[in-house]
């Protein structure tokens, strides 16, 4: 997906409403199905990023008390209106009435429960509406499992003349496979008089908005009906189909980094959110997640079974099966396989850390080496210092957490432990199995438990 902001053609004077108030019950979640995000960002929002690449005005988010948390995560400047209870999307549209800004004269209602829809479809539909000069125009598309979607039936001008919801419809319309998208596009003066006249289904106590259909031809004016691709309009109402829809949204942001020059063997194992950047010519093994607002410089080789979050990845790096979290790695850096690069760290150009290494809040100079078994946490380590196997820093007393700084060129035994706050000078070193309770000065060699300073120069 591309950012939404920019591009010049984009329309104003046309307010799209994102009916987002729905309990989403099919889902069988606690959490609101408009809140569930693919690639990390919720459902409802691709709804939104998709519109305003056609459209420049802000939308309007329509919200229950359940789904509020929705407008924080919305880009800036996106405008709310609340339906205090789900009574169905006709009452949704009338409940947003009053967040609509003066100069809005064309309004665009989605669904929040449509993630695919493209910004081709929304242009098209938009132009639809106004080419045939009526008060609403609609989206539709023939379905190969037409369930759960309400049923279209056109005169034989090929206008819309009624939706009947699945539940109400007749054997025979149910036997229709042209469904409604739930995409709409309509004059704003028609559609506020048009949502007065809607009446409660006597079936379920909904308003139903697919009634506005109705109304608009029985005013003399049949709605067009814009056939889309199925594929576009997938409406998400259950797990299998938020499935589906996770595997559409993540083709099409693999398929953009491949058309970019990012090598992936078996994109159908390869999760990035579309905030991810990533160079050409780094290559993505099977089986990865790429997520948060991370970059990755060109070359990079991403190996089967790394997961990466909210990082930032130079140049040239190798992660191994490995998992790391709102860190920097500069370039050339190796990772893993098998290493965890928890948050605050900054890892050094050339550096490397190997197999079960863990780090926190660590800062690795260039060409540092934490070849296996280590913990560092809390640490500042400097320029080209070997890290020996099995070396852990104790940075919490069970109350607080201390700093450990060891300096460049420095080395440690396998199995040293260091309690912080201890600060090692540059090239000192430390035998095997050392328990570093003290400062140790440059150059010098500490061994032993609790550990003794034997040479003074390295
Ligand atoms: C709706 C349409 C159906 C269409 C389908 C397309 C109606 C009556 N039916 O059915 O014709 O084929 O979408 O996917 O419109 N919502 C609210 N408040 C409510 C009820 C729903 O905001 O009171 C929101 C939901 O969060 C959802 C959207 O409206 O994003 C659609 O609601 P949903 O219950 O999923 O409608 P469908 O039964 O799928
Ligand atoms: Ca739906």
């Amino acid at each position: 997906m591309t950012p939404s902001s920019t591009g010049p053609e984009r329309l104003s004077g046309v307010t799209a409403i994102i009916l987002a108030a729905g309990v989403g019950s099919r889902m069988g979640a606690a959490e609101p199905k408009v809140l569930h995000p693919l690639l990390g960002r919720p459902m409802a929002l691709w709804v939104l990023e998709s519109i305003h690449t056609v459209v420049s005005d802000p939308a309007i988010l329509l919200l229950s008390p359940a789904t509020a948390a929705l407008h924080a995560l919305a880009p800036k400047g996106t405008l709310r209106a609340e339906q205090p209870e789900p009574r169905g999307t006709g009452d949704a549209v009338r409940c947003a009435l009053p967040a609509l800004p003066a100069g809005a004269t064309e309004i665009l209602i989605a669904c929040g429960d449509t993630p695919l829809l493209e910004p081709s479809t929304i242009s098209a539909l938009i132009a639809a509406r106004r080419a045939a000069k009526v008060p609403l125009a609609l989206a539709a598309f023939y379905a190969d499992d037409p369930t759960g979607y309400g049923r279209v039936e056109l005169n034989d001008a090929g206008r819309a003349t009624r939706i009947t919801e699945e539940r109400d419809a007749s054997p025979e319309v149910r036997e229709s496979d042209l469904v409604n998208a739930g995409l709409y596009v309509a004059d704003r003066a028609w559609l506020e008089t048009a949502l007065k006249g809607l009446t409660a289904s006597k079936a379920t106590g909904e308003i139903y908005l697919t009634d506005l259909v109705a109304a608009a031809a029985a005013a003399g004016s049949p709605a067009p009906i814009l056939l889309g691709s199925g594929a576009d309009f997938e409406g998400v109402n259950d797990r299998r189909q938020f499935a589906d829809a996770a595997a559409a949204l993540r083709e099409r942001v693999n398929a953009g980094h491949m058309e970019r020059g990012v090598g992936m063997v078996d994109p159908t194992t390869i999760w990035i959110d579309p905030t991810v950047e990533i160079a050409a010519d780094v290559a993505i093994e099977p089986n990865v997640m790429i997520s948060g607002t991370t970059t990755i410089g060109a070359r990079s080789r991403i190996e089967s079974g790394s997961r990466i979050h909210q990082s930032q990845i130079g140049a040239g790096c190798t992660i191994r099966s490995s998992d790391i979290s709102e860190s920097r790695l500069h370039d050339d850096v190796e990772v893993g396989p098998f290493a965890h690069i928890r948050p605050g760290c900054d890892i050094g150009a050339g550096a490397h850390v190997g197999n079960y290494a863990e780090l926190k809040a660590t800062t690795l100079g260039v060409r540092v080496k934490v070849g296996h078994h280590s913990y560092l946490g809390d640490t500042t380590v400097g320029e080209a210092a070997n890290i020996g196997a099995g070396t852990i820093t104790a940075n919490y007393d069970g109350v607080a957490k201390h700093a450990t700084s060891i300096g460049a060129g420095a080395f440690t035994g396998i199995g040293t432990l260091i309690v912080a706050p201890v600060k090692m000078g540059s090239k000192s070193k430390t035998g095997a199995g050392t328990v570093l309770l003290e400062d140790l000065p440059d150059g010098a060699l500490a061994v032993g438990v609790p550990a003794r300073v034997i040479t003074r120069k390295g």
